[in-house]
């Protein structure tokens, strides 16, 4: 078999770009080791920043999307007994986010894929990358034969776990570990609020987030080694109340049907290419779920590979060559931020404990107070401004 580009990972981002490669008239194969209904599984977070919702809808993949999602244009900062509004609009010059299920986009990609009779494989095998300082190739069994495809590119779009991150042999990787994950629950209640609500407080850092009118999704953060099996419904309704009663928030809570741990990473690769193979999204970077920036981060990395390639089918290899530079801005400015909203809202259990609420309550006084820190944490919000 032969194509144009071979994308390895079927999640958001070998999906969408597989997509608007074929707006672009160029061929791709996408293939996944895991089965369909494991990637849709998946857990993601519940925010699209405005560029990634103009980008679905600008490719035809948004209806849905325009439907059933809400935009929203503030989010509440909770600290020192009261609640702050940021104006995500009025800060960012009329930006805002989308509150649509990012598992959501992941089921319009899929359905899309398969309309335009894409070539589309869950549950491959055996899956090898050959060839990427010159002619790539990769081989893979699927319904029990092994195959050969042969394309100008490969693409490792294939999570957190890639194994085509490992061909890029003599990079750099960058982390950071924190002492804390996310208990996080989807629960049949109404909203609690009508934004999403960011508590900083003494038992530590809650979220109150939302998926629909009818299912809500918090979390409060927890020890990394915390089971969920010890955490009965009553007592994580009685944990949220107690973190977000001084704040004058009142949890309305409902049958909890799902419970999850979030382990929180910051994790970087340099540099995000060799020969002609390209690492996209969490196969190159992962960042802490404060902020939700995950899959809005691979669709930025997807938007430059996208347009780099389709230089290079037009003659302009010099995009495509400086695709990590390029992508790399955004990364390292989306870690940061990443990493600011989770140092200013966690609580850290160390020595540094008692320094570190007081440090985080002047900042939140800071990010509430002046319009400057407050800009700052808006433009950011809602997606890093274009060229970064
Ligand atoms: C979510 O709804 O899952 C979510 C929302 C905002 C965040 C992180 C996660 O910052």
């Amino acid at each position: 078999m032969r194509t144009q580009v071979g994308i390895v990972g079927a999640g958001p981002a070998g999906l969408l770009l597989a997509h608007l490669l074929q707006l672009r008239g160029i061929e791709s194969v996408v293939l996944d080791v895991q089965s369909r209904a494991a990637i849709e599984q998946t857990i993601r977070a519940g925010i699209l920043e405005q560029g990634t919702a103009d980008l679905l809808r600008d490719a035809g993949v948004g209806a849905r999307m325009a439907r059933e999602s809400k935009i929203h244009h503030g989010i509440n900062l909770a600290f020192e007994g009261g609640l702050h509004r940021i104006d995500l609009t009025g800060l960012s010059g009329g930006r805002s986010v989308v509150v649509y299920p990012q598992h959501e986009v992941l089921v319009d990609l899929i359905a899309q894929r398969l309309a335009d009779d894409g070539d589309l494989r869950f549950g491959v095998a055996d899956v090898a990358v050959d060839g990427i300082e010159g002619e790539p190739s990769i081989t893979f069994t699927h319904d029990g034969a092994t195959q050969r495809l042969d394309c100008d590119f490969v693409v490792g779009a294939d999570g957190s776990h890639s194994q085509c991150r490992r061909l890029v042999t003599g990079r750099r990787d960058f982390f950071r570990q924190y002492p804390f994950a996310w208990f996080g629950i989807l629960a049949e209640a109404p909203p609690s609020y009508d934004e999403l609500i960011y508590a900083h407080s003494d038992r530590g850092f809650v979220l109150v987030s939302t998926r629909s009118p009818t299912v809500q999704r918090l979390y409060f953060q927890c020890d990394p080694a915390t089971a969920v099996d010890d955490w009965s419904d009553d007592r994580i309704w009685a944990e949220f109340a107690a973190r977000l009663a001084p704040a004058g928030v009142k949890v309305q809570d409902g049958p909890i049907f799902k419970k999850d741990v979030l382990q929180f990473r910051s994790f970087v690769a340099e540099p995000m290419q060799r020969g002609r193979l390209f690492l996209v999204g969490d196969a190159a970077h992962t960042v802490p779920p404060t902020g939700a920036k995950g899959l809005n981060l691979a669709v930025a990395d997807v938007r430059v590979l996208e347009r780099a390639l389709g230089a290079w089918y037009s003659g302009d290899a010099a995009p495509l060559a400086a695709y990590t530079a390029t992508a790399l801005r955004r990364v390292w400015r989306v870690q940061w931020f990443s990493w600011w909203m989770t140092s200013m809202l966690h609580r850290f259990p160390d020595d540094a404990g008692e320094f570190d609420l007081r440090r985080q309550i002047a900042e939140l006084q800071l990010v509430t107070s002046s319009e400057a820190a407050a800009r700052t944490l808006a433009e950011h919000y809602v997606g890093a401004p274009p060229g970064v």
